[in-house]
């Protein structure tokens, strides 16, 4: 089959591998309709290099028809339209009955001391094959599918996946009061459909980018806007907005890849240049990781409020201002998505009435084959790209 397959730093190529086939009792294979690439995928494009091996297979957004299912699966059938979480988790075990997904107990990968594996994304995440290819191996396939209702495009939902759970638990974890103020900082995918929940829950959103057409997306649904890039000061300009005293909660939706630290950047570009075993030893323990937008969050974000981090981090050695967060007593709750824990709360959003827009969504669709172009598009920002859809 074709698969989207990294080779290095901005170096990902469709490639002939072969076709996966079922392994255990507990897996289904899906052939993949759509599948999209996220913010999360720049990070193995850019900065994770010394995570990957080459010809892992990317991707964590697939949908598809089931093709076979394991003898022990029950939750799917052969040509049932499903959609995967970005985590594999079994839904049995004590953190999936928690709701903690990104914990579960059967597929935490041990040896490096991490939470659930995930499909396409690192040796610290279980190295599992990802789904930006034609055909996908499900590993604990009655919890690890959601079957979806036939009728309308992939599209309506594919965003179970990942882009709906993370914006639903990053303004869930914000906890934003009644008559609250949230300050979204980053529109992407995640920070653009985090806007468009809270907004959906009644809150005022203030959102934060510097790209012209992201804000334009979201201030087109209702959302107040500033261009950071057009500020004297973030902070002082979001207090004057709210009460000189900030907002309630801020939702990180940059993560590591923050602009706004040149010094930061110019750490990243030699750590990609080392060799693997430096530099994943630096990816660490060095504290090379840009955490402006972190930083930009807890000034922003009022006295008693809470951080809500969705934008992944990966350093090991990160300083904090720790005198300004326990002085301010801010509330910091972060983590991957528990995919699976919100998807009950969001599918009644999914109908023809569309209240959160995902029906166009996305920016961009293409075919499986220009996955290179694709991921250099998304990652410059360039021609409007903000969602980009594969079609295998
Ligand atoms: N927690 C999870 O489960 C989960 C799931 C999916 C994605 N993510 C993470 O969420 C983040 C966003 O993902 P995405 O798909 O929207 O990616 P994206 O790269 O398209 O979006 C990031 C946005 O942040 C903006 N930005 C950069 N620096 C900024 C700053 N200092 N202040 C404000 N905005 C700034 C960029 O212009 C861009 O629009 C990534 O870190 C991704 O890895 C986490
Ligand atoms: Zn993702
Ligand atoms: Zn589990």
């Amino acid at each position: 089959m074709r698969a989207v397959a990294w080779h290095g730093k901005r170096d990902v190529r469709v490639d002939d591998v072969p076709d996966p086939t079922i392994q255990e009792p507990t897996d289904a294979l899906v052939r993949i309709t759509s599948t999209a690439i996220c913010g999360s995928d720049l990070h193995l494009y850019e900065v994770m290099g010394p995570f990957m091996g080459e010809g892992d297979i990317l991707g964590h957004e697939p949908m598809g028809i089931v093709e076979e299912v394991g003898s022990e699966v029950t939750n799917c059938k052969v040509g049932d339209r499903v959609v995967m979480p970005f985590q594999i988790s079994c839904g049995h075990c004590w953190y999936c009955n928690q709701g903690l997904n990104t914990q579960c107990e059967t597929t935490q990968v041990r040896e490096e001391g991490m939470g659930a594996a995930l499909f396409g994304y690192t040796k610290l995440y279980g190295e599992v094959p990802g789904g930006q290819a034609e055909f996908l191996r499900v590993p604990q396939a009655n919890n690890t599918t959601t079957v979806v209702p036939e009728g309308p495009d992939d599209e309506r939902f594919l965003y179970l996946s990942d882009v709906l759970p993370t914006a639903w638990q990053a303004v869930e974890y914000a906890a934003v009061p009644d008559g609250g103020t949230l300050v979204v900082l980053g529109l992407g995918p995640i920070g653009d459909m985090s806007c468009r929940i809270a907004m959906h829950k009644g809150q005022r959103v203030i959102g934060v980018d510097m790209v012209p057409e992201r804000l334009q997306r979201v201030s087109g649904r209702g959302a107040e806007v500033v261009n950071f890039d057009q500020v004297e000061n973030l902070g002082d300009t979001i207090r004057e907005m709210t009460d000189g005293r900030g907002p309630d909660a801020v939702v990180d939706a940059v993560g590591m890849e923050a602009h706004g630290s040149t010094a930061a950047h110019a750490a990243h570009t030699v750590i990609g240049m080392l060799p693997d075993k430096i530099a994943e030893k630096m990816m660490q323990t060095a504290g090379v990781d840009k955490l402006s937008a972190l930083y930009a969050a807890i000034d922003i974000v009022r006295r008693g409020g809470t951080i809500s981090l969705s934008g992944v981090y990966g350093g090991e050695a990160d300083p904090l201002p720790m005198l300004t967060i326990f002085d301010k007593q801010i509330q910091l709750r972060m983590g991957q998505a528990n995919v699976k824990r919100w998807v009950p709360e969001i599918m009644p959003l999914l109908t023809d009435e569309d209240p959160l827009g995902v029906d166009d969504f996305a920016t961009h669709r293409l075919p499986l084959e220009e996955a290179p172009e694709a991921y250099k598009t998304f990652q410059e920002k360039a021609d409007g790209a903000i969602k980009i859809v594969l079609k295998p």
